[in-house]
């Protein structure tokens, strides 16, 4: 199908053979559900401005938004025209905006109101007779879990969902993909009784960042790397992923999800299977998958989970030298709720290459500083022939793949202390992408919205990586719900104590980026 799709439309500046000139999409809309919510206005406008400012979008490109709002087209316009000055990458030019505002359209109405839903049908039939867009179009379902069953509904019952054989439908699911494994399963099969699993496109952000995909490049493009990637030489593996924000206007989302299902079920996990995977055949997407599914498939939780998981919730603290509340007293939070906004869990990964690593993976919310990273530590050199004192100062070697911000791969190892001693003392050796490339990156929105309208699956979550992730995870989520609130840690800090305390146990500790 991906293949078809791509096929349809001739692209004049693309030679087949090379893949390196960007593909252009083919005659096709975009349906945003959800155009009032802060991921539209922040990051999915603003892609589809980069992407035709980019030239990457077809002649007659269409956008559709659909809301409750009493807007006619002209209004929603206007909403996409800030979102786009206030957000985009790329420059605002008043020549790509015409373009885009000449195809932008909007449909008023709920989500369980059948005749807003003939109204959108109606809506893209016109696109296709005035603008040229095939009978192609994609829904992304920018929308609360709780609005799913309706929504894909009602694209059943409208006949949305349903392409004529020369034509395509494409839907986009933002996370969470549930709640836990028995929910993951129902929305599945949920939306599998509507569109077929190779038009979902579940979005998992972090594939579509640069600097994880430099993962497979390092990994597999590299001799240098590989011959260490594993339990011979690696001692442990830190996947840390941190923010300063709170989660002040986020309650709505954010309570009673937490930190563990809104970001270690999905990014990290993918971050796990790209760091651990074997080499694919070559990045096909079912090639890619099935090796990101071997790995997920042999890793569990290491226990016991009271030693080796830990959870918080940010009270107040500094952000910087700005004085900041605790998440009790963020809006919208309940008095007493247990949500976590820092999350950590020791994993195991039982192949050969892995068996005896362990993969300590966290995340949270209001941290000392925004970063995330993944860190290959390695093992000591098994002999120093040095004296003691002159290897005081010298850690374990180290691959730290830095996603972002401050984009690269640093390597840490000793190096002589200039002077008469033979002193040994960690040092880094640094890439950095802004220094070594003048194209900036894309942003991972505009990346995967154009592999959206492409037809290309290979940076999106199948159904299948989706449950694994939920399977490793369930215990712990299960193990925490039964064992009340999580612990407070100061904002601004690096967590609760009993994070720290989980490594200390095994004679390790966190990286302090
Ligand atoms: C989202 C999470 O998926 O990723 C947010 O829901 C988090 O809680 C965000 O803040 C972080 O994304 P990025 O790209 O800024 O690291």
């Amino acid at each position: 199908m991906a293949a078809e799709s791509v096929a349809q439309w001739v692209n004049p500046l693309r030679d087949e053979q090379d893949k390196r000139v960007p593909h252009i999409a083919g005659p096709c809309s975009l349906v945003i559900f959800g155009v009032t919510g802060d991921l539209a206005r922040k990051k999915l406008m603003p892609a589809v401005y980069d992407l035709a400012s980019r030239g990457l979008l077809p002649p007659g490109f269409a956008l559709v938004g659909f809301a409750r709002r009493d807007w006619a087209h002209e209004d929603f316009a206007e909403i996409v025209k800030e979102a786009v000055k206030e957000h985009s990458r790329t420059k605002f030019r008043d020549e790509v905006w015409e373009r885009i505002a000449e195809g932008t359209r909007f449909v008023k109405g709920t989500f369980d109101d059948a005749e807003a839903f003939t109204r959108l049908a109606q809506t893209l039939k016109d696109l296709d007779e005035e603008r040229g867009t095939g009978g192609n179009h994609a829904f992304y379902l920018s929308i609360p879990p709780g609005a799913f069953p309706v929504v894909l509904e009602q694209l059943s019952k409208s006949g949305l969902a349903d392409p004529e054989p020369d034509e395509w439908r494409r839907v986009v699911i933002e996370k969470p993909f549930g709640h836990d494994l028995a929910s993951a399963k129902e929305l599945n099969a949920l939306v599998n009784k509507v569109f077929p699993e190779h038009t979902v496109f579940r979005i998992d952000h972090y594939l579509g960042k640069e600097t994880v995909q430099n993962i497979l490049a390092l990994r597999f493009a590299n001799q240098l790397f590989d011959p260490i990637w594993n339990a011979h030489y690696v001692d442990h593996v830190q996947i840390t992923m941190a923010e300063d924000i709170g989660l002040g206007g986020r309650a709505g989302y954010y309570d009673g999800i937490g930190a563990a299902r809104d970001v270690i079920q999905n990014h990290l996990l993918q971050l796990l299977a790209f760091t651990a995977m074997e080499e694919p055949i070559n990045f096909e997407p079912s090639e890619l998958q099935a090796e990101k599914i071997k790995v997920l498939s042999s890793t569990r939780l290491i226990e016991p989970l009271d030693d080796t998981t830990a959870r918080g919730q940010y009270g107040p603290g500094w952000q910087g030298s700005v004085p900041v509340v605790g998440l009790l007293e963020e809006e919208g939070f309940a008095k007493d709720s247990k949500t976590e906004t820092y999350a950590a869990i020791t994993l195991e990964v039982d192949t050969r290459r892995w068996a005896g690593v362990p993969f300590y993976l966290r995340t949270g919310k209001r941290l000392g500083r925004r970063v995330t990273e993944i860190a290959v530590v390695f093992k000591r050199a098994p002999h120093l022939p040095f004296e003691k004192t002159m290897t005081e100062e010298l850690g374990q070697n180290a691959i730290v793949i830095r996603v972002q911000p401050d984009e690269g791969v640093t390597m840490r190892f000793g190096s002589k202390v200039p002077g008469s001693s033979m002193e040994v003392r960690d040092v880094n050796m640094d890439f950095s992408y802004g220094q070594a490339f003048t194209e900036s990156s894309p942003e991972a929105y505009e990346r995967l919205i154009l592999d959206v309208l492409l037809g290309v699956p290979s940076l999106f979550p199948v159904n299948a990586e989706v449950e694994l992730s939920w399977r490793i995870l369930d215990p712990a989520l299960d193990h925490w719900a039964e064992h009340g609130k999580p612990e407070e840690y100061e904002s601004g800090t690096w967590g609760p104590a009993s994070a720290d305390r989980m490594l200390e146990r095994t004679g390790r500790e966190w990286r302090r980026p």
